[in-house]
């Protein structure tokens, strides 16, 4: 790890921690089900068998992890709202309380409406979903507008199209492939109308979360470069392009469903900032006849495009490649796509799944993350904050509990909570940050 200190980041800058509602609230019992429970209920959907009916228990342990996130030093924090618990009586009360909780330590709330666990029985396949996240956004923002102030529509519809109705390694599990294509439109659309009834709600600093990473061309042979071409679409274009110019990629509007012309007009509502959560890069060549894998997940042989291995790169404990340059080549890639198209950028996820108390991997991990991030700053990205992926250990989807990535050690036997070293690494930089001042910027 370098030793030379992280350079300053602009006054303001907002630095947090981020987790999901699914991932780590349990109290399954005091709320209707989501798509994810009745996933993780079918004998072989999730490699260790687990559920989230518990999983941190945070639901009844949030003052304890308001406690770390204040010990912690961060400015902000991203949740998520289960759109399942908000829909079940009592369910708002718990944001209510957290919401107050955070406000009470200085720490600004920063909730994502839906991070994939929708409601049993709604389906983004429909359209009408969209118009129900719409009033389900509504619902929230009239409870909570009074005290936050900046809020995430959707995390990563990308993921959720892709893993849940394409490929089918999450909820709702289905594996449609191309014709999954109409659940990336709905939830474009129910993004654009959940940021109009945010505004009519009053309020404003509305963002999305969506995923990117560079796609490297395995060579330079043309079918390498058309096969990341293609990728790229798929996983940076088909979302940012509609969000930013109001168009879909060359070829992908005449496969969506519905008057996508009209539609595009909500999809493209302005946004106070851009959410990035950025992992790792992909290195993308020709179909080669046999299945790959991308980042742990199995991709089928009729895909047009392979993803390669990165060589010569540490991995993480998921297999994923540690490569921070590409966190300064994304942002740089995007100011140089969409131009002044671009609002201000926030990383909403960044981080990596390590096992240990000692997570030293963790720190190299994030220092170098952290570092890339100054260097698109430095190019004339305006980046405004930074959010780890994640406060605590957590139920990984698919993977249960078997990756960690939290600053804090969760032992899902008694749910005690420990800080690891990259705790302890992440509070004594925003410390130096703000220049031993010791206190938060609010
Ligand atoms: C992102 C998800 C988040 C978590 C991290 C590791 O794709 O948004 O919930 O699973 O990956």
């Amino acid at each position: 790890m370098a030793t030379d200190p992280i350079p300053r980041f602009p006054d303001g800058f907002l630095w947090g921690v981020s987790t999901s509602a699914h991932q780590i609230e349990g109290a399954a019992e005091l709320r209707g089900p989501s798509v994810w429970d009745v996933f993780t209920a079918e004998p072989g959907r999730v490699k260790d068998g687990s559920t989230a009916a518990v999983a941190c228990d945070h639901y009844h342990r949030y003052r304890e992890d308001v406690a770390l996130l204040a010990d912690l030093g961060v400015d902000a924090y991203r949740f998520s709202v289960s759109w399942p618990r908000v829909d079940s009586p009592g369910g708002l009360d718990f944001y209510d309380r957290l919401v107050d909780a955070l406000c009470a330590a200085g720490i600004r709330p920063v909730p994502t409406l839906f991070h994939w666990d929708l409601p049993a029985g709604l389906d983004w396949l429909e359209r009408d979903t969209a118009a129900r996240f719409a009033q389900y956004a509504a619902r929230v923002a009239d409870r909570l507008g009074d005290r936050v102030g900046t809020w995430i529509t959707l995390n990563e519809p990308a993921e959720h199209t892709l893993l849940g109705h394409a490929l089918g390694t999450h909820a709702p599990g289905r594996t449609l492939l191309f014709d999954a294509l109409p659940v990336a439109h709905h939830q474009l659309l129910a993004h654009g109308l959940a940021v109009r009834a945010l505004r009519a709600a009053g309020a404003g600093d509305i963002g999305i979360a969506n995923s990117h990473g560079p796609a490297w061309a395995a060579s330079g042979d043309p079918a390498d470069r058309r096969a990341a071409d293609f990728y790229d679409v798929l996983l940076n274009r088909l979302f940012a392009d509609p969000l930013l110019t109001g168009r879909y990629p060359d070829g992908i509007g005449e496969l969506m469903p519905g008057d996508v012309e009209a539609d595009l007009e909500i999809v493209a509502e302005p946004l106070d900032w851009y959410g990035v959560n950025y992992y790792a890069p992909a290195r993308v060549g020709a179909p080669r006849g046999v299945d790959t894998e991308w980042g742990g997940v199995p991709l089928p042989a009729e895909l047009p495009f392979s993803v390669r291995r990165i060589e010569d790169r540490p991995l993480t404990d998921f297999g994923w490649p540690v490569v921070p340059e590409g966190l300064t080549e994304l942002l740089t890639g995007f100011r140089d796509r969409y131009g002044d198209r671009l609002p201000p950028v926030m990383i909403t996820e960044n981080g990596c799944s390590y096992e240990g108390l000692d997570d030293q991997d963790r720190v190299t991990y994030l220092d170098g993350h952290v570092r890339a991030l100054h260097r698109a700053l430095r190019a004339g990205v305006d980046v405004r904050g930074y959010f780890v992926w994640s406060l605590l250990d957590n139920f990984e989807w698919a993977e249960g509990y078997a990756r960690r990535f939290g600053l804090v050690h969760v032992d899902f036997a008694t749910l005690e909570r420990t800080p690891k070293a990259s705790y302890g690494w992440f509070r004594d930089m925003l410390r130096e940050q703000r220049g031993q001042r010791g206190h938060r910027l609010r």
